[in-house]
């Protein structure tokens, strides 16, 4: 009876462990790892670190090779940030999100009743920002790489050229959209097929990308903001009730920035600072997530989810009232990634759920002043680079330049069109985010580096999803540093979302329990919807055993590549 009984007890602690299952294991290599949405875009990275380039070289490469393979987000029509560690200890970050036009006002997407028109952000010429992937690029490839424009965009350009080799879910994807593309003459003749799908293992040729990329390689950023491409971009937008001028693209530039360095639980948090509002909200969440401990076995158990999402709504409500471009906004940045901000949050979370009506953003004390991608990349020498880049839609605003090739950017619905209005991703802005000429717009993208105690690059990540990019990249990091998961396990494990306003909790298919629900709204926490949350692509480098370890995210159809 004893012995049965001990058994029993057994039985019961084994099944009470959270088993997670993942996807596969991680892959594993011991010199270098490209991890992107594309497959053919990490291999070409991985092919440029084998031939003893470094991370910002092989970087570099696969976000010119995603602009080919998977232009869902992959651009030279976008943006993005650039957040590079590299091998002497210099952290910093590169800027190339896009800007305002010189004409861009203020009231741009009011109708003349002062109502918001999201159809006037996200669509036409009008959404579009000023691009600045291929100066961004560029510029991190001329200060920290090592190899020649020739050599970094020759695998694009041939791929671009000769074509590559369609997947189904890339089938897919550009059937899905078909009728949008089909609105536009110049996306329809490469994105869409006269009287059948798209189907796998087709050859997609991209003649007009391949040129504009040529022109890259032979005058850099002239080839792009001067020029012929140029030339069509103004006058395309032009015609078309845009506000992008040739002045527009000649005066573009890369900011390069001090990252926002956070420390959680002893690993040092780099990453990126405004425009972004990741960074910031990052080290936020965490520096307030460090003032509790999580057991093992609280995964996934309402009292962590509650936890979690008390703090969310905190961060969430700071970053609709303090953030947006700093160069126009005096983002009060050291009061919100202080160790204090964080404990003044944690002490305000109780086992009752405090409503997101009563939850305002807080003020520093008077003293102080749905499709972007991710890529992370390590190389032998010790660099490591994380990049988030976007057309902030899939496939951006659809409209592809007509003899340039590309898809340009609605990025222009970042921007707070009205305060007190939300987005496409539901997200609420003020002041600080309101449309100016030339002002950046407040985005959510967390590209993302973790040092060591001996700050070495440890976790490389980030992830594409709107909002949800913050809740991603924090629970992938939570999942590593705080319950000991692989970097696959971390990135395949269901997530949850909270972001202060709607109030309520989003979560994965089998992410939450009816038990854990119930208990959720016991709590007075809302229950959202069930949708997919973010697609990471990390990488973890275990030092003691001299192995890289990268994990694609299977909600993506990605690869992680090494050496
Ligand atoms: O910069 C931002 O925050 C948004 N434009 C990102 C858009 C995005 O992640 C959509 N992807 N699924």
């Amino acid at each position: 009876m004893q012995t049965y009984f001990r058994n029993f007890l057994l039985f019961i602690i084994l099944i009470s462990i959270p088993f997670l299952a993942k996807s596969k294991d991680p892959v594993r290599a011991n010199n270098g790892m490209v991890v992107s949405a594309s497959d053919i875009a990490s291999l070409v990275g991985v092919e440029i670190l084998e031939k003893g380039g470094n991370a910002i070289d092989a970087a570099v490469a696969t976000g010119f090779a995603l602009a080919v393979t998977y232009p869902q987000a992959g651009n030279i029509g976008g943006g993005g940030f650039m957040v590079i560690h590299l091998e002497d200890g210099t952290n910093t970050t590169i800027d190339y999100r896009e800007k305002a036009p010189q004409t861009a006002f203020r009231d741009m997407f009011l109708n003349k009743n002062g109502k918001f028109v999201l159809a006037k952000s996200t669509e036409g010429w009008l959404s579009s920002g000023i691009p600045g992937s291929v100066a961004g690029m560029l510029y991190a490839l001329e200060k920290y790489g090592t190899m020649t424009r020739d050599e970094i965009l020759q695998p694009a350009i041939k791929l671009a050229s000769n074509g590559f080799i369609i997947d189904y879910r890339f089938a897919e994807a550009l059937n899905d959209y078909k009728k949008e593309f089909e609105r536009y003459k110049s996306t329809k003749k490469i994105f869409t097929k006269t009287d059948e799908d798209f189907t796998e293992g087709e050859l997609l040729v991209q003649k007009d990308l391949a040129k504009t990329l040529r022109s890259i390689k032979l005058i850099g950023n002239d080839g792009f903001y001067k020029g012929e491409v140029a030339n069509l971009i103004a006058k395309q937008s032009k015609a078309n009730g845009g506000f992008i001028s040739i002045e527009d693209l000649s005066n573009y530039k890369p900011i390069e920035r001090a990252p926002i360095l956070g420390l959680y639980r002893n690993n040092k948090i780099v990453s990126m600072g405004p425009p972004s509002s990741g960074g910031i909200a990052l080290v936020e969440a965490l520096n307030s997530l460090e003032m509790f401990s999580f057991e093992n076995k609280a995964w996934g158990s309402s009292s962590y989810i509650h936890t979690v999402s008390e703090v969310l709504k905190y961060v969430f409500a700071d970053r609709a009232e303090h953030l947006g471009d700093m160069d126009f906004y005096p983002v009060p940045q050291k009061w919100l990634i202080s160790k204090e901000r964080g404990k003044e949050i944690a002490a305000l979370v109780g086992d009752k759920a405090i409503p997101s009506n009563k939850i305002s953003h807080a003020n520093p004390p008077a003293k102080e002043s749905e499709e972007t991608t991710h890529f992370s990349v390590v190389d032998s020498y010790g660099n490591a680079v994380s990049v988030t880049t976007t057309l902030n839609s899939t496939f951006g605003n659809k409209i592809v330049v007509s003899g340039a090739g590309f898809i340009m950017n609605n990025e222009m619905d970042d921007f707070s069109a009205k305060p007190g209005t939300s987005n496409q991703y539901g997200l609420l802005g003020g002041e600080a985010n309101s449309i100016e000429p030339n002002k950046r717009m407040l985005s959510a993208m967390t590209p993302t580096i973790i040092l060591n105690s001996e700050d070495k690059p440890f976790m490389v990540i980030g992830s594409p999803g709107g909002s949800t990019i913050i809740t991603t990249v924090l629970q992938v990091i939570l999942n590593v540093i705080d319950f000991n998961m692989d970097i696959q396990e971390a990135i395949d494990a269901p997530r949850f979302h909270h972001q202060w306003k709607p109030d309520r909790i989003d979560f994965e298919h089998y992410g939450m329990t009816e038990d854990v629900k119930k208990n959720l709204s016991r709590k007075g926490q809302f229950i959202g919807k069930e949708r997919v949350l973010g697609r990471a692509e990390g990488i973890i480098i275990d030092y003691k055993n001299n192995i890289i370890w990268g994990a694609s995210d299977p909600r993506g159809y990605g690869e992680a590549a090494g050496y």
